[in-house]
């Protein structure tokens, strides 16, 4: 196991570049088995996840072969309808094989992906979805048999409690890009890396309406070929790195920086005065004076991302004044809090809301990274903390940030890797 050591307290600059989404290239690679011809997906980051998704596909019978952005995928044999405890249990978004294994074999088992630290995180609006384009279905033994004599297009309504759901969206929309008839998704999930997914299927064949949108029309056909697809940029990664930027007073070019993805960032940014410029491709940040703080409330996009909930709250934790931060997709997602707490902030959870008392500067801590995001939310504060961090169980940012470490390094960041 190893840890990150942080020396911060200092500006960084150069250059950053940001690589391709996790989010949407997880269902993407799903989106694979939907064919038996070869496919090249580009700009696939190097991630623990990206990486599972991958093992799954070769635990599955597919040819994967992997040059740097680069995956190439074949099938030369049978492909198994069984998705493994193993590898789902590791990851939610291997889930999402489920859609595109019954489109296809008209049979999928999927071990049910579980709990985690942000949540309960349940999975039953992608078994309404896909129940509702006529398959059988079974939980047994922690796992979901799905079954069909041939999936039918239906009218299907997808939102939940707590508004649309992504990885739901996506596995329904791979089965019934094969099923009889017209399928209708309202309240789906608008998010990018939907968009992205949709567009790879449009270009492997399928025929689908209202990308983007919350209502997704969807005409079934018998079968989608081959593809040769690059994958958007990862806009969490890019946020990231401009909430670093605003958090250290750094200049930092980031390069791929998601702009129009971000404009619920962005645009909180911009209240609490830091300005976020873009030339097309480019993102700078600039920080004028001091910061207000602004209070946010995390939605499904285009709302203010969960997924960048806990880096904001890290800057908000040093920003003088009163800021309230609410997570209205995940109202469990706080464990950072604490973390944050052990580096001088002084934050309180109410409820799914929790009250930032901006303090000057947070202080160097050990601290111990919960989850992914929460993980990243360290890294900056620690970047930005007076005085030495040590971020234990730094594995779950290898599940998301390709790279980290080296890209800041090139920032000029003091950050090292050390065996606990
Ligand atoms: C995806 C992202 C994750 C992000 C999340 C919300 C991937 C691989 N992961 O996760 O990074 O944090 O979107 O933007 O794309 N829900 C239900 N029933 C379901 C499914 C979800 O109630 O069947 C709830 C969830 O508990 C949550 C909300 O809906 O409260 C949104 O979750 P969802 O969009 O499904 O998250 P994921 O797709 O798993």
């Amino acid at each position: 196991m190893e840890k990150l050591v942080i020396e911060g307290g200092f500006p960084l600059k150069g250059e950053v570049k940001v690589s391709g989404s996790k989010n949407a290239a997880l269902p993407i690679l799903a989106a694979m088995l939907l064919t038996d011809e070869p496919c090249v997906i580009r700009n696939v980051p190097k991630l623990r996840d990206t990486s599972t998704m991958l093992k799954l596909l070769r635990s599955l019978g597919k040819t994967v072969d992997v040059i740097d952005d680069k995956v190439t995928i074949l099938t030369k044999g049978e492909i198994n309808y069984i998705a493994d405890y193993k590898l789902v249990s590791t990851m939610r978004g291997s889930f999402c094989v489920l859609g595109p294994l019954l489109g296809k074999l008209k049979k999928a088992k999927v071990s049910l992906p579980g709990g985690c630290v942000i949540g309960v995180r349940p999975v039953d609006l992608h078994l309404k979805g896909i129940k509702a384009l006529g398959a059988k279905l079974e939980v047994d033994g922690g796992y979901v048999l799905a079954t069909t004599k041939g999936l039918k297009g239906a009218h299907i309504y997808l939102g939940g409690v707590f508004g649309s759901s992504v990885l739901a969206t996506a596995n329904v929309m791979m089965a019934a890009v094969l099923a009889e008839g017209e399928t209708i998704i309202e309240s789906a999930a608008c998010e990018p890396e939907i968009e992205d997914l949709t567009n790879c299927l449009i270009a492997m064949g399928a025929k689908i309406e209202g990308k983007g949108t919350p209502r997704i029309r969807i005409t079934g056909v018998k079968s989608l070929h081959g593809v040769s697809y690059e994958i958007i940029h990862d806009r969490i990664e890019a946020g990231t790195y401009i909430l670093l930027a605003a958090m250290t007073r750094s200049n930092i070019t980031i390069v791929n920086g998601c702009y129009q993805h971000l404009m619920a960032l962005t645009d909180v940014l911009e209240q609490a005065g830091v300005n976020v410029i873009s030339d097309g491709n480019n993102v700078k940040v600039k920080v004028k004076g001091g910061l207000q703080p602004v209070s946010v409330n995390t939605y499904p996009y285009p709302g203010f991302p969960t997924d960048l909930q806990a880096q904001f709250m890290a800057l908000m934790a040093v920003t003088p004044g009163v800021s309230i931060i609410t997570d209205k997709v995940y109202p469990d997602r706080f464990i950072h809090i604490a973390e944050l707490n052990r580096m001088g902030a002084n934050i309180r959870r109410e409820g799914m809301c929790s009250i930032v008392q901006g303090i000057p500067v947070l202080k160097g801590a050990p601290v111990m990274a919960s989850d992914l995001r929460a993980s990243a939310a360290l890294v900056i504060a620690g970047l930005a903390a007076k005085g030495k961090t040590e971020i234990h169980r730094i594995y779950h940012l290898e599940r998301g940030y390709e790279n980290l470490d080296q890209k800041l390094s090139m920032l000029g960041a003091k950050i090292r890797r050390e065996k606990e």
